[in-house]
């Protein structure tokens, strides 16, 4: 798509187009969703322009339950995210949970440069956490790209971690609810997700040396 001050048009045109074509080629859908959604996914992926959930993995609507932000995170106090997710569990009854990167992925970048200003800062400041407890890890890595997709991966794996840390996450598997958490990570450059293996399928207890006894 080129610049242009109309080009909202377009998109609205296109809408009209493509209303047109689903409704052909699949008379049923727009009754379906009109009706409920049943969603088999919840995806958690970057707000990046570039990593479209639905168009990347083939999927349609009503298929995918969406929360994105910059860089995929998962914010233990972020009402939004943990909004998205309680409604996704328990009122959608969502059993498989996807939190997918992308290499490239700006706000990683940006967590790998020095301290700057501006509201994004504190965002990019969860992302340097990361860098914190994997400081090791990454900082053998000589290569500044391979540093850099290393970053990428180790923040998905954090981010699936953390989402395992969440009550809604905690009370669904204790009830006996078979819930995954999936880590991927998206390349740019080919179009292709890669799956991490670092799925969680249950809580699990952190070693509880400084636990205080009550
Ligand atoms: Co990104």
């Amino acid at each position: 798509m080129k610049k242009d001050p109309l080009l909202y048009q377009r998109l609205l045109a296109n809408n009209k187009d493509w209303s047109e074509r689903m409704r052909k080629e699949e008379p049923e859908l727009f009754t379906e969703l009109a009706r409920h959604q049943s969603p088999f996914f919840l995806w958690i992926g970057c707000s990046d322009s570039r990593v479209p959930p639905n168009q990347i993995t083939g999927t349609m609507p009503g298929d995918m339950f969406i929360h994105r932000n910059i860089a995929n995170l998962v914010v233990h106090s972020d009402m939004n995210l943990l909004s998205v997710l309680d409604y996704g569990v328990n009122a959608l009854g969502i059993d498989t949970i996807i939190i997918c990167g992308h290499y490239g992925c700006g706000g990683v970048k940006a967590a790998m440069g020095p301290e700057f200003g501006g509201l994004a800062a504190n965002w990019v400041r969860h992302i340097r956490d990361v860098i914190r407890v994997h400081g090791d890890t990454l900082r053998a890595i000589e290569n500044e790209e391979e540093r850099f997709d290393r970053l990428v991966e180790l923040n998905v794996a954090e981010q699936v971690y953390d989402l395992s840390r969440t009550a809604t996450l905690r009370d669904a598997w204790a009830a006996g609810r078979k819930i995954t958490v999936h880590g991927w990570v998206y390349g740019l450059h080919d179009g292709l997700i890669k799956d991490l293996g670092v799925t969680r399928t249950r809580y699990e207890e952190e070693p509880g040396g400084v636990r205080m006894s009550v």
